[in-house]
């Protein structure tokens, strides 16, 4: 098929169009092409283009990772944490995912955001960086099976939120870290391998998975507890769960 002509003319109408409704038409086209490119159902992303009510702010690869991870956890009664609440409309798109069982904690620093509670939807002010705030949050909610981290997205913010509420995620829970592409930026404190970023702090993890096979390395609490660490544009899933030392035990016949 010859498109050229078919997109002449579409140059040609775009430029009649009200700069008012291009915005808007835009939105429609990529909603277009996202669901195009999702062949799979995904609920979660059915609510975020259908959303007309409070905003939410999410990157859009996010949305098959989250239903990748999250769903065995709809329907039962889940805590689920998220910092940074922004607008709100993410915490209630979370309860709306996870059902009515389900119990959604959001935390931020803008005391703004404590007016966005509802049922069901607990608003916690406070300062994610500040590891005395985190120890009393982890107390007051005891644990957490699944948590979204989406807070202001500095080194010092994500690692400190990692360390202090990684012991309360329970076993079997998922804690998700987003926006680490803010580990190449300046302006979060990152850079390229620059030491003290998150993404260089997942790679430490990551040996640490290993420590039962590294010389001079003693297996600690993250060795135990890092049942796994899926790596997205973005993101990392880290899966808890109890993990002792592997076995590699042999079956079947020799063949030489
Ligand atoms: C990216 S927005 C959250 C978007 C929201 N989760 C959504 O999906 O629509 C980041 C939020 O983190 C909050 N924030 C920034 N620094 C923070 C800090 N040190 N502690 C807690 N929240 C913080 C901001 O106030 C802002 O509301």
């Amino acid at each position: 098929m010859e498109w050229r002509p078919a997109i002449n003319i579409a140059r040609t109408a775009w430029k009649y169009v009200p700069p008012a409704q291009r915005e808007q038409i835009r939105r429609v086209a990529h909603t277009a092409q996202e669901k195009l490119s999702r062949p799979e159902v995904n609920p979660l992303y059915d609510y975020f283009v259908a959303n007309d009510g409070r905003l939410i702010h999410k990157w859009s690869q996010y949305f098959d990772i989250y239903h990748r991870h999250f769903q065995r956890f709809r329907g039962k009664p889940v805590n689920v944490l998220e910092f940074g609440v922004s607008h709100g409309g993410s915490l209630q798109m979370w309860k709306h995912y996870f059902g009515r069982h389900a119990h959604i904690t959001g935390v931020d620093i803008n005391p703004r955001t404590a007016s966005l509670s509802e049922d069901r939807i607990d608003i916690v002010i406070g300062d994610q960086e500040d590891r005395k705030f985190l120890r009393r949050l982890g107390k007051r909610l005891g644990h957490v099976d699944v948590l979204i981290e989406d807070g202001g997205h500095t080194m010092e913010q994500q690692i400190a939120t990692f360390e202090e509420m990684w012991p309360r995620i329970s076993d079997g829970g998922v804690l998700a870290m987003e926006d680490l592409h803010s580990s190449y930026k300046k302006r979060f404190g990152g850079e390229l391998k620059k030491p003290g970023t998150f993404i260089e702090y997942a790679k430490d993890l990551i040996d640490k998975q290993h420590a039962w096979h590294i010389r001079g390395m003693a297996a600690d609490d993250y060795t135990r507890s890092i049942a796994g660490m899926h790596v997205y544009n973005s993101i990392i899933v880290f899966d808890k769960g109890v993990v002792t030392r592997p076995t590699h035990p042999k079956t079947g016949n020799p063949s030489f």
